[in-house]
């Protein structure tokens, strides 16, 4: 089976890259800048990620994050985790930043871009992924603050293909950013959202119906709501699902109860993705044979999840048909 997963071509359509940081290169970094971190050694950081929730992951990777101040800092994570993504057979990457993540502790917005940029460079130059990049709001902060960094894309809005929403999800509902999501369809970006992931459907349908996105990231709690399932199947509304960190996060209880076969039988476009490789045990592949194992996916429906992989990314139609 993983010999099978691993030779299928894929797109990764739900990735942070700040999630991506393994704890040896976050040690390298630290020291390198030196910037103290709360643990002894690479096996406690590790012990460590261990989450009750969403805030308890979340709070420990802002905690990480906080080691990456220059350029080459982001270049060498974005460049670690386009290597991992180039040997699992990923062709093309949609890539999540948290711009006010660095802002907010003052590292300037073109550091963050143009690391990431480098990183996009070199793995063009070297065999692939293409990389988008997307960078997202953070919904435990204001939508005022999501227009300022709306502001802030602006100028370099050219390298990036749309935007996002992530962080907190429980209190801070899409409509929150009703006005933001509405400028950034203006400068012509495409749209994403999390929603459902530890949020009601009610959440998804605002993201759809308000903010009008095209893709929803997670997408879980539509399951038992039979309207919202024939509407995110009629509609061809991409889900990209996250089978580990759904896992880790506590939203399953095990990998049995992932709502992708469930999705898939239902003919909504689903897709397999890692969200925060380093926190939650795996890569694409991993979570592709993981999920595989416990679902009993076959090959047909492994090369559905690849098809759809592509299908529901901002590639260019003809680039999508390369692919697919
Ligand atoms: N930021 C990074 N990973 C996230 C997740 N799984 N949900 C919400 N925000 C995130
Ligand atoms: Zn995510």
């Amino acid at each position: 089976m993983r010999d099978l997963i691993d030779a299928l071509p894929k797109a990764e359509l739900h990735l942070h890259i700040e999630g991506s940081f393994e704890p040896e290169l976050m040690f390298e970094i630290a020291r390198r800048n030196r910037v103290a971190i709360p643990f002894a050694s690479v096996e406690e950081v590790r012990a460590a990620y261990r989450f009750g929730n969403l805030q308890d992951f979340l709070d420990i990777y802002y905690q990480g994050m906080n080691v990456l101040r220059e350029p080459e800092d982001y270049r060498e994570l974005a460049g670690a985790y386009l290597a991992r993504a180039r040997a699992d057979n990923l062709r093309h990457v949609e890539m999540f930043f948290d711009p006010q993540a660095h802002t907010g502790r003052g590292v300037p917005l073109a550091v963050v871009v143009d690391g990431l940029r480098a990183a996009a460079a070199e793995a063009a130059a070297s065999g692939g992924p293409s990389v988008y990049l997307i960078p997202c709001f953070l919904r435990h902060l204001s939508e005022a603050e999501a227009l300022e960094t709306l502001d802030a894309l602006d100028p370099m809005a050219g390298h990036f293909v749309g935007v996002g929403l992530d962080s907190s999800e429980r209190g801070h509902p899409p409509s929150k950013f009703a006005r933001a999501f509405a400028r950034a369809r203006e400068m012509g970006f495409k749209l994403c959202a999390h929603a459902g992931e530890e949020g009601p459907p009610a959440y998804i349908r605002e993201a759809l119906d308000i903010l009008k996105v095209d893709r929803i990231d997670h997408g879980n709690s539509a399951i038992g709501d039979e309207r919202l399932l024939g509407e995110l199947a009629a509609r061809g509304i991409t889900l990209t699902n996250c089978p580990l960190s759904n896992l880790r996060l506590g939203g399953i209880a095990s990998l049995a109860e992932s709502p992708v076969q469930a999705m898939l039988e239902r003919g909504i476009r689903v897709t397999v993705n890692s969200d925060d490789p380093a926190y939650f045990g795996g890569y694409v592949n991993d979570n592709f044979e993981a999920l595989a194992g416990a679902q009993s996916l076959g090959a047909t429906e492994l090369g559905d999840l690849a098809r759809n992989s592509f299908a529901g990314s901002f590639l260019p139609d003809d680039e999508k048909a390369r692919h697919i």
